[in-house]
């Protein structure tokens, strides 16, 4: 097959047929098919791409279920295809489908690796973005450009058409953290890539949400990480470590609140650690393991678990703390600052493992 378009998608149910559609319409004369990954989305956008697909066969539906994220969906969606060309589009009609023979002709008669639909080739600013993402935008494509050495107008654009065997020798060296396929793309790959860049008008989203919130500013960051010291420390680590840390000035906060109120230390002690156990909670699952993130009951069923495994942790912790806050030692004994921190710290360590191998497993 010449095409495989790689859609990912993540509660889309209005846009899934209009897009079929008007692929349709502009890709008659082609050989082609859609693959759509969808994360197994709340408004059963997987079932209305069955549905279709049990009509029309080059239509495909991969559901991953238990499982979020842009770009590892992308990933796996072109994992699954044989084409000799992989193109990624969103399924929300943003991207221009009329652009699609064009990206096809170049990407033959001038021998590329990638072409790629840029938002701002021709645009300063794109009219489908709010100020604050194309201010946001502008910055992550400056670090973006600094740090995998290319120029691309649009590092972080989502349509753009590549060869299959290009993308499966890059393919193990992916991160698929975040929503930064391309420039994951351009930072793994070993040989300088051929690619050429046409320019698209980003149009505004008329059905469904964007899934993009102010949290892809982290999920970026943590790309950037993985893709220059990924080796020594993963991701992931770094970040459980960042709010491990922000874990301690929390407990320490609301520990110098308890001993304000008159509470003993052995009380605000054990009350800090469940503040920090519980803002650590929130901002993993919202962080660290935004892939994996825990919503509505199974959130709080996995707050429980982290409770109950951390239980050893914090034990560990108020015990510890509260021998050094008792203990006779001079310059140590009564000092409630150093006592929590020392507590503090054996607890994060227990909770990083726990947390890894216990609340956010994968399925
Ligand atoms: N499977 C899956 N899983 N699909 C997802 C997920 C997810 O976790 N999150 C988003 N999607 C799908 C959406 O359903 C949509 O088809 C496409 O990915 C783009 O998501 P949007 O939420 O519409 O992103 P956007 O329009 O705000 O962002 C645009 O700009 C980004 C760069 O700033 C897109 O073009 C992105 O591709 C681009 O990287
Ligand atoms: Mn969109």
């Amino acid at each position: 097959m010449l095409l495989s378009i790689i859609s990912p998608t993540y509660n889309e149910a209005d846009n899934i047929i209009k897009f079929v559609n008007s692929i349709e319409l502009i890709l008659k004369k082609y050989d082609y098919e859609i693959i759509f990954v969808d994360d197994n989305s709340s408004d059963k956008t997987h079932e209305i791409i069955k549905n279709l697909s049990s009509k029309k066969p080059n239509v495909r539906c991969l559901r991953r279920i238990g499982r979020r994220g842009l770009s590892s969906a992308v990933i796996e969606g072109c994992l699954s295809s044989s084409s000799d060309l992989l193109l990624i589009m969103d399924a929300d009609l943003q991207h221009d489908e009329k652009k699609i023979p064009l990206m096809l002709e170049l990407i033959e008669e001038k021998q590329l690796d990638l072409v790629i639909a840029s938002r701002f080739l021709s645009h300063k600013n794109v009219l489908g973005l709010t100020k604050y993402r194309n201010a946001l935008s502008k910055f992550a494509n400056f670090l973006a450009n600094t740090i995998s050495k290319s120029r691309l107008t649009d590092p972080m654009s989502g349509f753009f058409l590549i060869k299959r065997t290009v993308f499966d020798q890059i393919a193990p060296k992916l991160s698929g953290l975040g929503f930064k396929i391309l420039l994951d793309i351009f930072s793994s790959s070993k040989n300088k890539l051929k690619y050429k860049e046409i320019s698209f008008t980003f149009k505004k989203r008329v059905y469904g949400e964007s899934k993009l919130d102010s949290l892809v500013l982290w999920e970026y960051l943590l790309l950037l990480w993985q893709s220059k010291f990924g080796n020594v420390i993963s991701a992931r680590f770094f970040s459980f470590c960042l709010i491990g840390g922000s874990g301690v000035f929390v407990h320490i906060v609301a520990l110098y609140f308890f001993i304000n109120f008159n509470l003993s230390f052995l009380y605000a002690q054990t009350l800090s650690t469940f503040v920090a156990m519980t803002s650590n909670f929130f901002l993993n699952n919202m962080l660290t393991y935004r892939d994996r993130r825990k919503k509505g009951f199974a959130a709080f069923k996995a707050l429980l678990i982290f409770y109950l495994t951390c239980g050893i942790g914090a034990s560990a912790n108020i015990g510890i703390s509260n021998l050094l806050y008792v203990s006779n030692v001079s310059g140590v004994s009564g000092i409630w600052y150093f006592s929590g921190f020392i507590g503090a710290i054996v607890g994060s360590i227990w909770n990083f493992l726990m947390s890894s191998l216990v609340t956010w497993k994968t399925k």
